[in-house]
């Protein structure tokens, strides 16, 4: 790696030297047989009801490390920075403001990709002068202009609350069919507009989320899910973004259960009913179905009184279950605090036939 980036320094050296600036086309022509650069449509407007057009471009080559927001800064500064601008704003008539959410959003790493290896309009292609895993550095490095650390911040937060207990802590998670957000190849052709589709409308047996998360949470979550497949980390913001894409701490249910335990709650306590109520809908209902009867094959029909008298009579039991996770059901113990935990069981124990 380091000699890797010393041999690349010296070439750098060796084309600026020759007196190729970074604005100008690449002086070599190519000596063999070129693809020809498929056309790729100048990006629409924004249309948040159609789901992004995929690149005409195949990707043959993806990085067996996450890409590195910090390792494209310097590429970038060598590279780019002439006609996109130190803030990546854009310095020359054409080139794109990477700051503008609007447009970012309906942008993909893919088509990034392609951008930087084939060149688009007056930029050149960096196919012959970096290599792959350079070129997704640097659009990581562009990418992260769409984000600033504290929103990646907060939509951890939001993450961990709202959608770790399916998707896994570490965004691989893959219950259900949900997508792994871990894999590149399977997260770089979905645009932000995309992904905050599926977040507030819903897909499948996955909750919208419109009700429930404001937009800002939305977005925030968003920006946030896409740092399990790079690190956003970048050198002035260590301090902040250190804790960021890593995998969040421990919840607060990590000792070991204790089957015996009661409720903290009283059964017919309505306000933790209602509280319950909230968190089996987002967490519960794809599952148990939302009246409690049951849904997925083997989930117990809540709504008779051998099933709800079973967990009234021997709530810690099921607390376990439901915090440790049992079959198919995941564990909510890191997602959901201990009261949230008995809350919807209170939840539950009020859906029994009287
Ligand atoms: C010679 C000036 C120039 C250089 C050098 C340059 N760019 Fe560009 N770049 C442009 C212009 C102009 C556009 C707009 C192209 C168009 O769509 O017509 C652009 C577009 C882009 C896009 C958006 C593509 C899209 O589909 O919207 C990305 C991403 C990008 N550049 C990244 C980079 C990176 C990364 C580097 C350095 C490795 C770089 N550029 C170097 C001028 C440049
Ligand atoms: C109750 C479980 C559950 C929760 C909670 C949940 N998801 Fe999902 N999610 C799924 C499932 C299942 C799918 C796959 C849906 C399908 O394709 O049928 C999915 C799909 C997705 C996708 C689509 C990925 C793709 O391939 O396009 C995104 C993005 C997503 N979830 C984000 C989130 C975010 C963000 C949250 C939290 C705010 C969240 N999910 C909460 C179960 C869940
Ligand atoms: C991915 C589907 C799924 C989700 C989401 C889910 N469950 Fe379950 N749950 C099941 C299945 C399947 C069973 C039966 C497990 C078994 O016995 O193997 C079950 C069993 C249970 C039981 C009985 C466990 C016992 O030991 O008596 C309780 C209580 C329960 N779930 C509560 C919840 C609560 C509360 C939530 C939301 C916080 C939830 N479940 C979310 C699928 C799910």
């Amino acid at each position: 790696m380091v000699k890797r980036n010393w041999i690349l320094g010296a070439i750098f050296t060796l084309i600026i030297f020759y007196g190729v600036s970074a604005c100008a086309p690449p002086a070599n022509l190519p000596t063999g047989p070129t693809p020809i650069p498929t056309l790729i449509p100048v990006t629409d407007v924004p249309d948040i009801t159609k789901p992004t057009q995929a690149p005409s471009f195949a990707i043959l080559s993806y990085p067996v490390r996450p890409p590195s927001s910090n390792e494209g800064q310097s590429i970038y500064i060598e590279n780019c920075v002439d006609c996109h601008g130190e803030d990546g704003s854009g310095a020359v008539p054409g080139s794109r403001n990477f700051q503008d959410v609007d447009y970012m959003r309906g942008e993909t790493p893919a088509n990034f990709y392609a951008a930087v290896t084939e060149g688009r309009g007056d930029m050149p292609g960096y196919n012959d002068t970096l290599t792959s895993d350079e070129r997704w550095d640097v659009v990581f490095y562009v990418w992260r202009h769409s984000t600033t650390a504290s929103i990646l911040e907060h939509g951890d937060e939001v993450y961990a609350k709202s959608c770790a207990s399916c998707h896994g802590e570490d965004g691989s998670g893959e219950l259900l069919g949900s997508a792994n957000f871990t894999d590149l190849r399977q997260m770089d052709q979905l645009a932000p507009r995309d992904l905050y589709l599926t977040v507030t409308q819903g897909r499948g047996s996955m909750p919208a989320m419109q009700s429930l998360l404001t937009q800002d949470d939305r977005w925030a979550v968003i920006n946030y899910l896409r740092t399990f497949s790079y690190d956003p980390t970048l050198p002035q913001e260590i301090g902040v973004a250190s804790s960021v894409g890593e995998t969040p701490t421990e919840g607060p249910s990590e000792t070991a259960c204790q089957p015996d335990q009661t409720n903290q709650f009283e059964w017919d306590d309505s306000e933790a009913i209602f509280d319950g109520q909230a968190t089996y809908l987002i967490q519960c209902a794809m599952c148990h179905g939302p009246d409690g009867s049951g849904g997925l094959p083997n989930t117990p029909d809540f709504t008779t009184a051998e099933i709800s008298n079973a967990l009234i009579e021997n709530p810690g039991q099921s607390y376990c279950s439901v915090s440790e996770g049992i079959g198919v059901m995941p564990a909510f113990g890191g997602a959901l605090s201990e009261d949230e935990l008995w809350q919807v069981l209170t939840f539950m124990g009020s859906l029994g036939e009287p």
